[in-house]
């Protein structure tokens, strides 16, 4: 259907789908209505050419960096992604664990099917995410109970005021009974004050702030005015994505939505960006188009299906050594000289 870079990230796909109920898989790979956002995420990446650089020395390439107060060996995080335990009987658990090993960070979905405490015992560095549901009550107890565990920032998604249908979800969701108080929290299932509340406003930002005490990313912002919106109501940070194509079908891809909204804030916040990155070249890309990190979704539950905590490990190795190969060819010796230089005028800007 599209270039690939690498072969490994389809065939990580195959050998998931075989071990995976098809319920399972299919909940993980729809994308929203028709599918156009979440066909074009993978592929809006590649249309982007390099520029790379000669003559300097890169002997040794650091792919290293501060964020928000951890330190992560690579530029790529774990995306906030629901029910894990249809993947591995471990669920998150397995996946913070993989993360921790290779010095990334996991942001934890509010939708986690393993309780919070157990994953944070085996994370390193670790955000929790947060839908904000009418019954408020529940929204903060679950913040305290992150922030007890030791989250150190809260991701609060705001693409998803109401959940949108999906192109393919035929099966009932194979979820163990222990998960059954995530399931009452599952989209579609009638209990309207578990639902995410859809009148939520700008002002959470900061009641979220108060009520954690910790920094809040806002995740799933397209646009430059709301980014700017976000920071002037306390955001720490932002995250571009249109949710791995799974709200809004037809949104912009989240390629073409980030340098606007990295020239307008970027320099206040860090601006973090998801969908479809499925290589280093891909993180070298976002990277020069204004990202200061990214996250990966759909590639982690793959991982995490064929060979548990151990292939989540090796998942993000091996993107930490493609990244690190492409910026050792482009004359980037850390993430700092990765930068819009890089990048070869288009011919459609
Ligand atoms: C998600 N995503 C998501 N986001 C979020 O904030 N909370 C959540 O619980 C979930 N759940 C979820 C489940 C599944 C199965 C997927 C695929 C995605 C969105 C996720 O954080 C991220 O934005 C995308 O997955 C990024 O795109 P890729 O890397 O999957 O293409």
């Amino acid at each position: 259907m599209h270039e690939s870079d690498n072969a490994a990230p389809d065939e990580d796909e195959r050998s998931a789908r075989a071990r995976l109920d098809p319920g399972a898989y299919d909940f993980y790979a729809t994308g929203a209505a028709g599918e156009v956002t979440l066909r074009e995420a993978e592929q809006s990446w590649r249309t982007h050419r390099l520029l790379p650089r000669i003559l300097r020395d890169v002997s040794a390439v650091d792919t290293g960096l501060d964020l928000l107060g951890s330190r992560l060996s690579l530029p790529v995080l774990l995306a906030p992604t629901a029910f894990h335990t249809m993947a591995h009987p471990s669920g998150e658990t397995a996946t913070a664990a993989g993360a921790a090993a290779a010095g990334s960070l996991l942001v934890l979905s509010s939708r986690t099917t393993r309780p919070i405490e157990e994953v944070a015992a085996a994370a390193g560095a670790w955000w929790y995410q947060v839908y904000v549901l009418r019954d408020r009550d529940l929204t903060f107890s679950q913040v305290e109970r992150a922030v007890r565990a030791g989250a150190s920032a809260l991701v609060l998604t705001v693409d998803a005021p109401v959940v949108a249908r999906k192109a393919r979800r035929s099966h009932p969701l194979p979820l163990a009974d222990g998960d059954l108080r995530t399931r009452a929290m599952a989209p579609g299932t009638r209990s309207p004050d578990r639902e995410q509340d859809p009148s939520i406003g700008f002002d959470i930002i900061g009641e979220l702030k108060q009520v954690s005490g910790l920094p809040v990313v806002v995740k799933g912002v397209l646009r430059p005015d709301d980014a700017r919106s976000c920071v002037r109501a306390g955001a720490a940070g932002i995250i571009v994505s249109n949710h791995g194509g799974r709200q809004l079908d037809r949104a912009l891809s989240s390629a073409a939505a980030l340098p606007p909204v990295a020239a307008e804030v970027g320099d206040d916040v860090p601006v973090l960006v998801d969908g479809g990155i499925r290589s280093g070249i891909d993180v070298l890309t976002a990277l020069a188009l204004g990202a200061r990190a990214v996250l990966i979704g759909r590639p982690v539950l793959w991982a995490l299906a064929t060979g548990g905590s151990t292939s989540v490990r090796d998942l993000l190795t091996a993107r930490r050594a493609e990244l690190a190969e492409a910026m050792a060819l482009a004359g980037a010796r850390d993430l700092r000289e990765v930068t819009a230089d890089l990048l070869a005028p288009r011919r459609d800007a």
